[in-house]
């Protein structure tokens, strides 16, 4: 960081998810699963689904709310929105755009979407912390939505158990007391074994340049690749993002994943030696939601009271890309 940068402060967060509760036992329906299967491997009991008019548009627009209403910055004042949408319901207008239009958040403002997978929100807090520290912006509306159970294969019994949909937002501005709430980031990604997450646009060739073949478009997963991959990434990454900002593991009041598996989950927690009370879990309830699962898990446990906020914790996710990140930050009190 330059010398003079202007502190971040994480103003307000919030989440929104569909109303729609897909069960385990309900997936028996559709292939040859069990509730004992899916909770023993993954920790999910149940997702939730956007139905009707739902979307990740819709749910982003929910969670933005929510947050600018925390956050105590009026709508007009926002100076840019960037969101992470990995599995939108179209590729442009940019979700971002379509969340500037509805909450009446200036129409000059910049509003785009980057592609992080369940990173994503961290890498949308990384770019708000260059552009909030330059000064080239104040007030930033971050949103990290997904409606994964459209982009879904229903016949792929080992991705689509484990995907939900759900958005969470955070509004963050130029801190006014000195104090950066950002104590550490670091995103990172691995190009190279990129194909164990995917998902392809739909799309024919031109006929006129060569055999019109239609792409399949679902997202594909190979789970067994994701799971070996973080779990030897992931506990260590976090152990030395901790050490990296000169702190100890004991300095920090919680763990809040993205929740993808409670098992890859346990393995960080092991690795830092936390007790079950610091490491914030709620994927038995949710499934994975992508970008949103951390403001999500973040502002659900704060309601639950299991998290109190004038505290400490580290935000750490994972996807496809493959990327990772994680953040170690301060949840000032009234954010949520
Ligand atoms: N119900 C019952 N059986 C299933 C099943 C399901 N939902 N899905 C797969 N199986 C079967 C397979 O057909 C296979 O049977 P076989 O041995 O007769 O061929 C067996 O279970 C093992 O399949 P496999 O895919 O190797 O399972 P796994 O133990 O790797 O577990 C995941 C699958 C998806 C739960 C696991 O790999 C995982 O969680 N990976 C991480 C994925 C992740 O986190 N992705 C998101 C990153 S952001």
């Amino acid at each position: 960081m330059i010398s003079n940068a202007i502190p971040l402060r994480i103003a307000g967060v919030g989440y929104s998810v569909p109303k729609t509760v897909i069960t385990n036992n309900d997936l028996t329906k559709l292939y040859d699963t069990s509730d004992e299967w899916i909770y023993s491997r993954t920790g999910i009991k149940e997702r939730r689904m956007v139905s009707g008019n739902e979307d990740a548009v819709s749910l982003g627009i929910e969670a933005a709310k929510k947050a600018l209403e925390k956050s105590g910055i009026k709508a007009e004042d926002i100076d840019m929105i960037i969101v992470a949408a990995s599995a939108p319901p179209q590729l442009y207008p940019a979700v971002g755009c379509q969340i500037q239009a509805t909450l009446n958040i200036p129409n000059e403002i910049p509003a785009f979407d980057i592609t992080a997978a369940c990173t994503g929100l961290i890498y949308t807090l990384t770019i708000a912390r260059g552009f909030i520290a330059s000064g080239m912006y104040k007030n930033i509306l971050l949103v990290a939505t997904d409606n994964n159970s459209r982009l879904l294969d229903w016949s792929d019994r080992s991705a689509s158990i484990l995907f939900g949909d759900g958005a969470g937002a955070m509004v963050v501005t130029a801190s006014e007391d000195g104090i950066d709430d950002i104590i550490s980031i670091d995103i990172r990604s691995n190009g190279s074994i990129g194909e164990i997450i995917q998902y392809n646009l739909a799309g024919k060739n031109c006929p006129l340049v060569e055999p019109n073949t239609e792409k399949p478009s679902f997202i594909t997963m190979n789970g067994k690749e994701v799971y070996r991959f973080v779990a030897r990434v992931l506990p260590e990454y976090v152990e030395k993002l901790v050490a990296d900002a000169g702190m100890k593991n004991e300095d920090i009041d919680y763990l809040i994943p993205h929740q993808a598996n409670l098992r890859i989950i346990q393995a960080v927690q092991e690795r830092l030696g936390y007790s079950d009370e610091k490491v914030v879990t709620n994927i038995e309830r949710f499934g994975n939601t992508s970008a949103a699962s951390i403001p999500l898990a973040l502002v659900e446990s704060v309601e639950q009271g299991k998290v109190k906020l004038g505290s400490t914790a580290i935000l750490t996710g994972f996807g496809a890309g493959m990327t990772w990140g994680g953040a170690i930050v301060r949840l000032r009190e009234g954010i949520c």
